[in-house]
């Protein structure tokens, strides 16, 4: 099976965390599981800008990303974190290379317009190719690839993409068969309660009632479009739970909440949804 996985920036920030992701992964690649592993970085990097002095701006959840801020990112996301996990797939087993846009030009980007925003977001900037053929000559060799959220544009620089949009436009691009978030909450959350499945209409309806905000409502956006993209299963899970990717990575029950299309209205369907 060819799989995505997001991890968010906050499960890189234990090693304890990195390492146990690091051993689920390499099961899942020893299984002979087409892996693209890409991470985040939020709260890692807005902590290395407050250090720089830089204050963070977002809108609609899009961190506003001058020049400075830009390379920035590349500091940490393509170095830093980069490396950090892809030494740790490394040491738990399977080989894994960390690859930022720039190398293969593995991703591209195009500069992201937004209206509501004078002078536009900066580098940031969302995907537009995959280097597939790239990616199959690693796994031919067994190697992972481990991808921070960048891509290459076509003035030669590198732009920031959030790390949900790019897993999920990533999965559409190489087809993958499953997309699993690991996220720091153990799934989509109604108050307390972790939702075992929502799908579309109900989405909208989550974030109407101000269930849903933040990176949840990014999460659940890129879910939806991965979804329409072709990706069959979408699911959103705790990264800190015990063997949480590798049971979200297996069988049809699992962890977290499985993200549903919007056209599926059968009742088998439907009584998932419910549950
Ligand atoms: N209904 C909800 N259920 C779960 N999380 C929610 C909900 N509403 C808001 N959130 C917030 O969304 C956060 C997850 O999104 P966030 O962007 O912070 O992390 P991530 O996308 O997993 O990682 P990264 O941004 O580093 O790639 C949770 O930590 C939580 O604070
Ligand atoms: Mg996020």
């Amino acid at each position: 099976m060819r799989m995505v996985v997001k991890i968010a920036g906050a499960l890189l920030e234990h090693d304890e965390d990195v390492q146990k992701l690091a051993r689920q992964i390499t099961e899942l690649a020893r299984a002979g599981h087409e892996l693209l592993v890409v991470h985040g970085g939020g709260r890692i990097f807005t902590a290395t800008l407050a250090r720089m002095g830089i204050t963070s701006r977002f809108v609609n959840g899009l961190r506003v990303t001058d020049r400075e801020t830009r390379d920035a990112a590349i500091m940490v996301f393509a170095g830093l974190l980069n490396k950090k996990l892809a030494g740790a797939i490394s040491l738990a087993g399977q080989p894994a290379v960390g690859i930022s846009a720039a190398d293969a030009a593995s991703f591209l980007a195009e500069p992201l317009q937004v209206d509501d925003h004078e002078g536009g977001l900066g580098f940031v900037g969302y995907l537009t190719e995959v280097n597939v053929d790239f990616l199959r000559s690693l796994w031919r060799e067994g190697i992972v690839p481990v991808a921070s959220c960048m891509g290459l544009g076509a003035d030669g620089e590198l732009y920031n993409i959030n790390a949900d949009h790019m897993a999920a436009a990533a999965a559409e691009f190489i087809r993958a068969d499953r997309l699993i978030f690991l996220t720091d909450v153990a799934g989509v959350l109604d108050g307390e309660k972790v939702l075992r499945a929502v799908r579309g209409t109900e989405i909208e309806d989550l974030i109407r009632r101000n269930k849903v905000s933040g990176g949840m409502i990014l999460k659940l956006e890129a879910a939806k479009r991965a979804l329409a993209g072709g990706v069959a299963e979408v699911r959103i899970v705790g990264g800190t739970q015990p063997r949480a990717l590798a049971s979200a990575a297996s069988g049809m029950r699992g962890p977290g909440t499985r993200v549903l299309p919007v056209m599926r209205t059968s009742a088998k369907a439907a009584h998932g949804a419910a549950q």
